[in-house]
């Protein structure tokens, strides 16, 4: 049904002859609008992740207003609204304790507003998945404006990519090879532009994703945040919202099976972050697609690496991409493995919105028969240590670990594995199988990034630069090495990572997807009666909340009360 100035959701609020749409319309004037710039128009909620604690949103500040421009310009009244700003940057222990609280922000916000529709400006790591959890439960037609990578780095005509590089020189200073002033200018060098991540890190494969789930303007993802493209992008974003509302064009008509296959596939293909495991299924999970663990090893098995950026690529970065035709260059050399009838916020089909999409540059952006790697860069393994999956990167370890076994050495907390990782005595060989547990969603809380493990220095000094590494943590997006991460279910609830002891022996098989450790059932099982579930880490506030509700990894880590199957949202509030 299209909407009329009638029917609008905000007409509740500002056009009935009573007492308290009156309190409305005077306070709208209080701002000084006159009745005509909101009166029977859609009512346009811009959900800003802008903060000054946020460097990859700083832009926000001002871009917001080319959103506004939009609005005004298709007939329709803009409210920005504020939301979480998670900066990946400065917030700890990690902005992953946030994402559900970003969304049930953005959902609360949107339900309790006098709003039709809403603009999602977000980009840095969780606030992708965090804004869109959050509006497709809200349910209102809504539009994301991903805030682009910012610039390539640069370090003395070399070019410079965010995370990756960063640990490379630190790596470097380490060894004695680069003075501080030399470091001094790395970081000044390595983030020169607002903007998000511009390695293919968690940011980067988020909005991807959010791209071909259909939820942004076509190639709007690979638009870097400081090209004036991004500037002429927002106001169409602006402008679109506004259709969006007359054709009630809502997200469950957009964010079906299929849509969240394609984002699968494209997400296995530019390379993904191994975050983007665990959004994806909570994203799709909201939209009422089952999305399981399996579903996405066979994508990964399926789907080759075609976008040959940093870190799975070895050369390019994000402003790369752009040049090279971006996203919809991608999804064009991929669209044989993508449903292109889908409906996208632009209220085209995906084929149509691909179209005339070309390539620039045939080795940044592969194709089907000349790929960065055959199979995706992820991979599930299941076993009698992880019953229900764990994550693990193949195509970024050494080979050798793909399959291995080896003793167990086993830390309980970040803080006790940080203080013996660095000790020359450190009982430990290349074939040890380093273990923390602890970290997962209830345990960490929030599953921060501790999924890399740190190289025992004494291994290092020997040469060696990876080993196999198992945790109920994440990694960054921007990280590498044999790590087994989301370990599901964590230690924190008994899951069996919780019974493993040092010296057990650790087997990944990596061809047969199993994660196992050694030791007979009769023993796991006498482990298993001596268990005791620690205490949870916080005894009041968020975090006290958070233990008791997060789910596991393997289901996305929303809380069990967000969830789309715990029950119907609360109805339209009485005005
Ligand atoms: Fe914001 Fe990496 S710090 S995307
Ligand atoms: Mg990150």
């Amino acid at each position: 049904m299209k909407k009329t100035p009638d029917t609008l959701r905000s007409a509740r609020w500002f056009a009935p002859d009573d007492l308290r749409s009156s309190g409305h319309r005077s306070r709208t004037m209080q701002m000084g609008y006159a009745p005509e710039e909101w009166s029977g128009k859609p009512v346009i909620a811009i959900l800003n992740t802008w903060s000054d604690a946020n460097p990859c949103h700083a832009h926000f500040k001002h871009r917001v207003e080319d959103v506004k421009r939009g609005v005004f310009q298709a007939g329709g009244f803009p409210l920005e609204l504020p939301a979480l700003s998670l900066s990946e940057s400065y917030v700890k222990p990690t902005t992953m304790l946030y994402r559900n609280m970003l969304a049930m922000e953005v959902e609360e916000l949107l339900r309790s507003h006098p709003v039709d529709g809403a603009v999602l400006m977000g980009g840095c790591d969780k606030t992708t998945p965090g804004l869109v959890m959050g509006a497709v439960s809200a349910g209102l037609p809504m539009i994301y404006l991903p805030a682009g990578p910012m610039l390539r780095g640069n370090y003395r005509g070399k070019a410079l990519g965010s995370g990756s590089d960063a640990w490379k020189f630190w790596d470097e200073r380490r060894a004695g090879n680069l003075s501080t002033d030399e470091w001094v200018e790395v970081e000044a060098g390595i983030a020169r532009s607002y903007g998000h991540c511009m390695t293919m890190g968690t940011a980067s494969t988020m909005t991807a994703i959010a791209e071909a789930l259909g939820l942004t303007l076509p190639g709007a993802s690979s638009i870097p945040a400081a090209d004036s493209n991004h500037i002429r992008m927002s106001s169409a974003v602006g402008r679109r919202i506004i259709d969006m509302v007359w054709e009630d064009l809502i997200p469950s008509k957009i964010l079906t099976d299929a849509a969240v296959g394609n984002a699968v596939a494209v997400a296995m293909a530019t390379g993904c972050s191994t975050n983007a495991i665990v959004h994806l299924v909570a994203m799709a999970r909201r939209a009422g697609v089952d999305l399981t663990m399996d579903d996405l090893d066979r994508a990964g098995r399926t789907t080759p690496v075609l976008a040959n950026i940093r870190p799975t690529g070895d050369t390019y970065l994000m402003e790369d991409f752009y040049y090279a035709g971006g996203l919809r260059a991608l999804m064009a050399k991929l669209s044989s493995r993508l449903d292109l009838s889908v409906l996208t916020v632009s209220g085209q089909t995906l084929g149509e919105t691909l179209e005339g999409a070309k390539c620039f540059n045939d080795d940044v952006i592969r194709s089907l028969d000349n790929p960065v790697f055959q199979e995706g860069s992820l991979a599930v393994v299941k076993g009698n240590l992880a019953p229900t999956g764990a994550v693990i990167k193949p195509a970024a370890c050494d080979p050798r670990l793909h399959q291995h076994q080896g003793p167990a050495l086993v830390f309980d907390s970040y803080p006790e594995m940080k203080a013996a990782i660095d000790d020359e005595n450190l009982d430990v060989t290349p074939d040890h199988v380093l273990v923390l547990r602890g970290a997962g969603p209830q345990g960490g809380p929030g599953m921060p990034e501790w999924g890399m493990l740190p190289m025992p220095k004494v291994l290092l000094k020997k040469g060696y630069r990876d080993m196999l590494r198992l945790s109920d943590a994440r990694m960054s997006g921007t990280s590498y090495g044999a790590c087994v991460l989301h370990v599901s279910p964590e230690s924190h609830v008994g899951g069996p990572l919780a019974l493993v002891k040092t010296g057990d022996i650790v087997r990944l098989d990596l061809k047969a997807r199993r994660i196992d450790m050694l030791v007979d059932d009769s023993e796991i099982e006498r482990r298993r009666s001596e268990w005791r579930k620690p205490a949870d880490k916080a005894g009041r506030g968020y975090g006290w909340m958070f233990a008791k509700h997060v789910g596991q990894a393997d289901t996305g880590a929303d809380f069990d009360f967000l969830e789309t199957r715990f029950g119907p949202s609360a109805p339209e509030p009485d005005i």
